[in-house]
């Protein structure tokens, strides 16, 4: 995709998450990959306004050029993109929902089957650590392992793709079941589907997405294209599906191995002016984006990124039956509670706060 078509889905998606409710404000960035580098929204600038050349590009050493300071998240936005050679997007919101789970440094469990669209069995919460520091970037890489999700603890959401519109529609995805896990938290945790059911899920998306009728069930009645619609029809055949899908991530290797060049410090092919004097920068917590030779004279200290800044009274008695049925629910409950905390301790060595939070799963 052209430079300037990136810089207008940028555009789009932003103005798109706002619209739909999926954040507010200022919040939230978007990145997309280019060669060793990214196209990053600038900081603290409203979506309403932005302009295609208000777009900051950034290489992957930090370095950056355009007439406004990258986004004060282009740490995770880098390091997801450097790291994660599976996806070319990366989309931050402060969604309402998955920043209500977020306050209370809890992730989505498997509660519903829809979670694995994130790769995982659950969708995990990292650590709070402030925005704009390598800290945070690096909880939200592990945060992230195996997925294309995670909630940023007291802050919001990550979500990563390879297309503007898959990026939207899995921000949505787990906005929706963050709103569904807080609501079924008022009745109680609910209780989780197994290893087993999520793995079948799994087997089940992996099927549909490449267009396959599912048949997991194995009663075999696939579905089947009849008469005057086979030439629609023809259009979506898995023949189709599959060569698209084979195109993208065919794409995605040569990126791939650029990026690994620049990040070696090897020079990149094809723009090596800007990068040759740009300063070579290492991802310390003090890393600050500096912009590149070109308009170097303009990047003064005040350039640079600023962090911007049930009453006992009135219970009923309670029979033997229901007292016996609530023990054996609460000892499952803190059972669940505390597998919960030793895998996410697993994860992150956390030790602050006492709420569940999500397990490692797969
Ligand atoms: P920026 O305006 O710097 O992108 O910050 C918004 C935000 O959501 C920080 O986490």
């Amino acid at each position: 995709m052209s430079h300037k078509k990136i810089r207008n889905g940028i555009i789009d998606t932003c103005l798109e998450m706002n619209r739909s409710g999926l954040n507010q404000g200022t919040s939230g960035n978007v990145s997309h990959r280019v060669d060793g580098g990214m196209l990053i929204t600038p900081t603290s600038l409203p979506y309403d306004k932005m302009k295609p050349a208000d777009i900051v590009e950034m290489n992957f050493d930090g370095t950056f050029s355009g007439r406004h300071r990258p986004s004060s998240e282009w740490r995770f936005h880098r390091d997801i993109l450097k790291n994660r050679k599976d996806v070319n997007i990366v989309l931050h919101t402060h969604s309402v929902y998955t920043t209500t789970l977020a306050v209370h440094e809890r992730g989505i469990p498997s509660f519903h089957y829809m979670v694995a669209v994130a790769g995982g069995f659950d969708i995990r919460c990292s650590p709070y650590a402030c925005f704009g520091t390598q800290e945070l970037s690096d909880y939200a890489l592990k945060a992230l392992e195996g997925r294309t999700a995670c909630i940023l603890g007291h802050h919001g959401l990550i979500v990563l793709a390879n297309t503007f519109e898959k990026a939207l529609w899995l921000a949505t995805e787990v906005e929706t079941l963050a709103k569904m896990y807080v609501h079924a938290l008022a009745i109680g945790e609910p209780p989780r589907l197994s290893d087993k059911e999520m793995t079948q899920v799994q087997e089940q998306i992996k099927r549909m997405s490449y267009g396959q009728a599912p048949d997991l069930d194995t009663v075999k009645d696939s579905p089947k294209v009849k008469g005057a619609v086979v030439a629609v029809a023809k259009k979506a055949a898995p023949a189709k599906a599959a060569a698209v899908t084979v195109a993208v991530k065919g794409a995605a290797p040569k990126a791939a191995a650029k990026t690994a060049a620049t990040a070696t410090g090897a020079k990149r092919p094809g723009r090596p002016a800007k990068a040759a004097k740009a300063p070579v920068m290492t991802a310390t917590a003090l890393e600050k984006p500096a912009r590149v030779a070109k308009t170097q004279s303009k990047a003064s200290a005040g350039n640079a990124p600023v962090a911007k800044a049930a009453s006992a009274k009135t219970a009923k008695p309670a029979t033997a039956k229901t007292t016996a049925a609530k023990a054996a629910k609460s000892a499952a409950a803190a059972a669940s509670k505390a597998a919960s905390k030793a895998a996410s301790k697993a994860v992150f060595g956390m030790k602050r706060g006492a709420g569940v939070r999500s397990k490692a799963g797969k």
